[in-house]
């Protein structure tokens, strides 16, 4: 494993990692994995090239040869693939229903290994995700483990629907987090677990600010600094 400093960000869906790790990432100066993406833009290929989300053997060889990019943008990670820009597509439900099915298969959890760990490069690196700090980071020096009640996490997800002129009701929502939540637990390879030193932090009453400024807190504990001003 490579020598730079990664902290993880790992928590179920709609918790605020997203953000969080945005912003952690851009006040260290560091790189920044969103793993979540990668389960994303593997069940979007598939979609493309008509690989059934369960055929494991098949969609391990859309996952190794995905011609996939990621360049920093505004509120977040734009991802391409193939050439052509997918951040939107990912994004929707249907992104999320293939991501979390094609994030079951081992084959596909082993293959995407090599790909995140070789991320981790100076000054450092904020990882996202579910397995961060409990498989592909273990030595990972600071684990943040962030949840939020299911009704607050559906809330957020309404309202980031709505910002991107999607509708779906909040039953609908909470009936999708409830499941996608239990399959990413439930599942047998790298289940959504905290790792044991992870510093657990619940969001359902807090500000994305309040949550940042927690976490500086473990960041400033653990010797890491700002970036310098440009
Ligand atoms: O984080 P995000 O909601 O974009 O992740 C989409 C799906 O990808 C999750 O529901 C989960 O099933 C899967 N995932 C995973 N391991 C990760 C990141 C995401 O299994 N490290």
């Amino acid at each position: 494993m490579s020598g730079a400093p990664v902290i993880c960000i790992d928590g179920p869906s709609g918790a605020g990692k997203g953000t969080l790790s945005l912003r952690v990432a851009e006040y260290l100066g560091w790189h920044l994995l969103d793993s979540g993406a990668l389960y994303r833009v593997i069940g979007h290929a598939c979609s493309i090239q008509g690989v059934d989300w369960q055929d494991e053997a098949a969609v391990v060889k859309t996952t190794r040869g995905l011609d996939v990019r990621f360049d920093p943008a505004g509120d977040g990670v734009a991802v391409w693939l193939d050439g052509q820009e997918v951040s939107r597509e990912i994004r929707s439900e249907q992104g999320s229903l293939g991501a979390s099915a094609v994030a079951t298969l081992p084959g596909v959890r082993i293959a995407l290994l090599d790909r995140q760990r070789s991320l981790a490069k100076p000054p450092g690196l904020v990882a996202d995700g579910r397995d961060m700090g409990t498989v592909v980071f273990p030595e990972a020096p600071l684990k943040i483990f962030l949840t939020a009640s299911v009704d607050a996490r559906a809330r957020r997800r309404q309202a980031q629907l709505m910002d991107r002129g999607e509708s779906v009701s909040l039953p609908r929502l909470l009936e999708a987090i409830n499941e996608r939540d239990q399959r990413d637990s439930g599942r047998s390879v790298s289940p959504l677990v905290a790792a044991e030193d992870a510093v657990h932090i619940d969001s359902s009453t807090l500000s994305a600010g309040a949550v940042f400024h927690r976490v500086l807190h473990c960041v400033a504990e653990k010797g890491f600094k700002p970036r310098e001003p440009m």
